[in-house]
């Protein structure tokens, strides 16, 4: 696997490789890996020819009084993971490498964002919205890998990449879950052993969902409270949101029907933990 930290650099080593015909699939990753990010490398593997990842906690999608300093970083390990992944290409740039220049130009997201993670966290999908664009540019890649686990994400990418005109594929991958079925995150480190056990009940509260929907539940508010009393009976924490979409065009729905994206957020002592299920009625 090759290292590299300089965007003059990637630049051209992404040109060689255009050049030789190549399809690239790309990996944009905040590090401090797990079996969620390594599944979208294998994803990645089977789909192009050569797998890019990038590791960089972006300070641009992070709030003043979130967790940018101490997001978790170890970039050693990642390296050895992202190697045994059979990563060809590590993109590793500094703070600086990436916004040394002025910003001119502020990216804002208008649409789809004033609701979910949007909502709660201003600005952090205008922040995501520039690293990617600036990624896009850098990597070029032939596909991009997200998770449905940032299902919100994967809906404002999607939206970028039509109307930015990027040649990129978007390939949404599942959420990879825990045995328990507590979705993989890096920040679930930041659990108490209490609280870890406790979490299983976010996944369990959209299970529930799917059976209530099963059983021919169509009204959206009957689901968020029979999933806000699942967390609040099991857990300690402070629900954040319950919401319901239509997706990926995150419409308010009355009733279910179509896709729709069912989307929990919740806090607990030191770590804000999100998951969602979509459901095809
Ligand atoms: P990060 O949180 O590191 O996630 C990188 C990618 O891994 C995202 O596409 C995310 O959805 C995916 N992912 C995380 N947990 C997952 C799980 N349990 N199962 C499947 N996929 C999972 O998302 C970001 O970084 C950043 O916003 C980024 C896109 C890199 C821009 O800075």
């Amino acid at each position: 696997m090759e290292i590299i930290t300089s965007i003059q650099e990637m630049q051209k080593r992404i040109q060689q490789l255009k050049s030789d015909g190549k399809t690239i699939g790309f990996v944009p990753t905040m590090g401090f890996l797990h079996e969620g990010h390594l599944t979208l490398v294998e994803k990645a593997r089977e789909k192009a020819d050569l797998v890019v990842m990038s590791i960089f906690v972006n300070p641009l999608q992070f709030g003043p009084n979130e967790d940018f300093d101490r997001y978790p970083r170890d970039i050693e390990r990642d390296e050895k993971l992202a190697s045994e992944a059979n990563v060809d290409l590590l993109f590793y740039p500094t703070v600086d490498e990436m916004y040394k220049s002025k910003h001119t130009f502020k990216v804002t997201v208008q649409d789809k964002v004033n609701i979910l993670c949007g909502s709660k966290r201003p600005g952090h999908f205008d922040g995501v919205a520039t690293v990617l664009i600036k990624l896009f540019n850098i990597v070029q890649p032939t596909y991009a890998f997200f998770g449905m686990k940032d299902a919100q994400q994967v809906a404002i990418v999607s939206s970028l990449i039509t109307e930015f005109n990027f040649p990129i594929e978007l390939v949404p991958v599942e959420t990879v879950r825990e045995v328990d079925g507590l979705a993989k995150s890096s920040r679930n480190v930041y659990l108490t052993e209490s609280e870890r056990k406790e979490a299983v009940a976010i996944s369990q509260s959209l299970k529930l969902a799917g059976r209530l929907i099963q059983g021919g539940e169509e009204n959206p508010l009957e689901i968020q409270k029979r999933m806000e009393t699942h967390i609040m009976e099991h857990t300690s924490a402070e629900i954040d949101y319950i919401e319901i979409y239509s997706f990926p065009d995150l419409k308010t729905v009355t009733s279910i029907s179509g896709l729709v994206l069912i989307a929990v957020a919740i806090r607990f002592t030191n770590v804000r933990l999100i998951d969602n299920m979509t459901f095809d009625v």
